[in-house]
């Protein structure tokens, strides 16, 4: 009698706490990408501290030390948690401003409100970058903008920026927005309006300037048995009209481990569902879905998208979790860093452990710049697995305690360690 009373008491209020929305403001990986950066300004969102850290370029020396060029913003309002942030990767130096995105906290998830908000902040005074000593702090000036048409708590919100930072482009399951520099206006259209699948929650979007590519997941409801399928999206881009989805794709290779995952719970935000897209200036795409360990190339020439490959990283997860093009014609690949995870990997909530096999450097004989190169890896949290004597589960020392957990020869408990160490310049 006890036990039931107990299990309705938890159930009750976890969804009271669930109808608010209260992200851990400390997780830097939750909701989408938090730093930013160009050829002139680096940003990064700490919704702990509610601050935007900004650094202008030069980035010629340890961007900590060069506090002139530093600058901390506080957020527009102490109730914004900033999702994303995102820079036209070829925006000029007279173009010194950045786009975010994110929702009010505190407010019951469910219910219909105002609470999306886009903002840019833009650095007014005028500058030449590459002989500038030092900025103005007080120089900063926000245009923050809310969706105005009420919206339930959207648990996945992205951001795009075209690359010459003349717009800013967001998804989300209800609604994308666009939002216009020169005009300064916010539009905004229904997500049942162009979405293929009005469930798609979108994850991940990069564009360019004619088009973009956004990719997520659908919901196949209840009674499916695979709860969640990845989908990407060709869309075209217009600053003053509703995107138009032009090409799409989903997985339908079968009898693959890939094909067989539920995907259960990808509607919540949990780090595991990640995903990235990044587009180079020749119309490849790269896609990449963690949870499949898997990253696919595609082809496209703005109005159709064509799958060319795909490179899977064996049964596990995380290898897809960023891409990225190197673009650079005179960048020369002079060594690198191998670095060998292994195991199943023991999940939690939104965090998968694994046994770091190896690291090694590696670097090509004829491009040596220094002949020792010191690498230090940061490791933040070692924990101590304990081999069970009976079954064959092992147990990690932070696991929450079960009261069910009774048997002596079961398990041992054991002390987790946790520790930073400080991160040492490379070479
Ligand atoms: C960036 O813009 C300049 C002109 O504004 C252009 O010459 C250059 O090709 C662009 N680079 C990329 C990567 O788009
Ligand atoms: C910024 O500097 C340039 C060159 O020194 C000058 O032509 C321009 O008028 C200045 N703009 C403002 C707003 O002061
Ligand atoms: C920086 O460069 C600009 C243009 O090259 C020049 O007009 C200005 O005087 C320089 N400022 C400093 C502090 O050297
Ligand atoms: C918030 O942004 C608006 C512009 O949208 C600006 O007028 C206002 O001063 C900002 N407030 C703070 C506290 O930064
Ligand atoms: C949302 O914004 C619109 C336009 O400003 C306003 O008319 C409406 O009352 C607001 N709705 C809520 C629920 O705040
Ligand atoms: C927004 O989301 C809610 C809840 O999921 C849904 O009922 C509504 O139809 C959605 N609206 C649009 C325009 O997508
Ligand atoms: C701003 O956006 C609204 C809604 O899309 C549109 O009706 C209006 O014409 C736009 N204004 C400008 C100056 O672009
Ligand atoms: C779109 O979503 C609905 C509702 O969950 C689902 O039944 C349907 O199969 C989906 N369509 C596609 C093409 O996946
Ligand atoms: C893209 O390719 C498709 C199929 O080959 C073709 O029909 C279409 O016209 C092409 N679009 C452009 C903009 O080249
Ligand atoms: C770099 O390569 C050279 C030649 O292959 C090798 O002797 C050296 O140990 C390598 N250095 C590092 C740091 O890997
Ligand atoms: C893990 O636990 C065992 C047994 O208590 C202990 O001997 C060992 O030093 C621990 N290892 C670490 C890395 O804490």
């Amino acid at each position: 009698m006890t036990l039931v009373l107990s299990i309705i008491f938890v159930l009750l209020t976890r969804s009271l706490d669930g109808s608010l929305f209260d992200p851990d403001t400390s997780n830097y990986d939750a909701y989408g990408l938090k730093v930013a950066a160009n050829d002139n300004l680096i940003v990064e969102a700490l919704n702990d501290y509610q601050q935007f850290y900004i650094q202008f370029a030069p980035y010629s020396s340890n961007v900590v030390q060069s506090t002139n060029l530093f600058c901390a913003i506080d957020f527009n309002a102490s109730s914004q948690y900033i999702y994303a942030v995102a820079i036209g990767k070829n925006q000029s130096s007279s173009q010194l401003y950045f786009f975010f995105v994110g929702e009010l906290t505190n407010i019951e998830e469910d219910e219909y409100l105002n609470r999306t908000f886009v903002g840019m902040l833009s650095y007014t005074d005028n500058i030449t970058l590459s002989n500038a000593t030092v900025v103005d702090c007080d120089q900063f000036q926000y245009d923050v903008n809310y969706i105005t048409s009420p919206h339930p708590h959207q648990e996945y919100l992205t951001l795009a920026v075209d690359p010459l930072g003349l717009a800013a482009y967001g998804f989300s399951n209800n609604f994308s927005f666009s939002y216009d520099v020169e005009s300064q206006n916010l539009s905004w259209w229904p997500g049942s309006s162009f979405w293929p699948n009005s469930t798609f929650m979108p994850h991940a979007v990069d564009c360019r300037e004619e088009y973009g590519v956004v990719a997520g997941f659908v919901d196949n409801g209840q009674n499916s048995r695979i709860k969640f399928s990845p989908f990407v999206y060709l869309f075209d881009m217009t600053v003053s009209t509703a995107p138009t989805v032009l090409s799409s794709w989903t997985y339908t290779v079968t009898g693959t481990w890939q094909a067989g995952q539920t995907n259960a719970g990808a509607d919540q935000y949990a780090a595991k569902y990640d995903m990235s897209v990044a587009i180079n200036t020749i119309g490849q795409v790269l896609v990449g879905i963690q949870s499949m360990n898997s990253v696919f190339l595609f082809s496209t020439n703005g109005t159709t998208m064509t799958l060319v490959t795909w490179r899977d990283n064996g049964r596990s997860l995380g290898f897809g979790k960023g891409v990225a093009w190197l673009g650079f014609t005179d960048i020369q690949i002079i060594g690198g860093l191998r670095i060998g995870l292994s195991g199943t990997g023991e999940e939690e909530e939104d965090m998968i452990l694994k046994d770091l096999e190896f690291y090694q450097p590696f670097n090509l004989s004829d491009n040596i710049l220094a002949q020792n190169v010191e690498v230090t890896m940061q490791i933040t949290k070692v924990v101590n697995e304990t081999i069970a004597l009976i079954g064959d589960e092992s147990k990690l020392s932070d696991e929450k305690k079960s009261e069910k957990e009774t048997s002596p020869y079961d398990r041992l408990e054991q002390s987790v360690d946790e520790f930073e160490a400080f991160p040492v310049p490379t070479v």
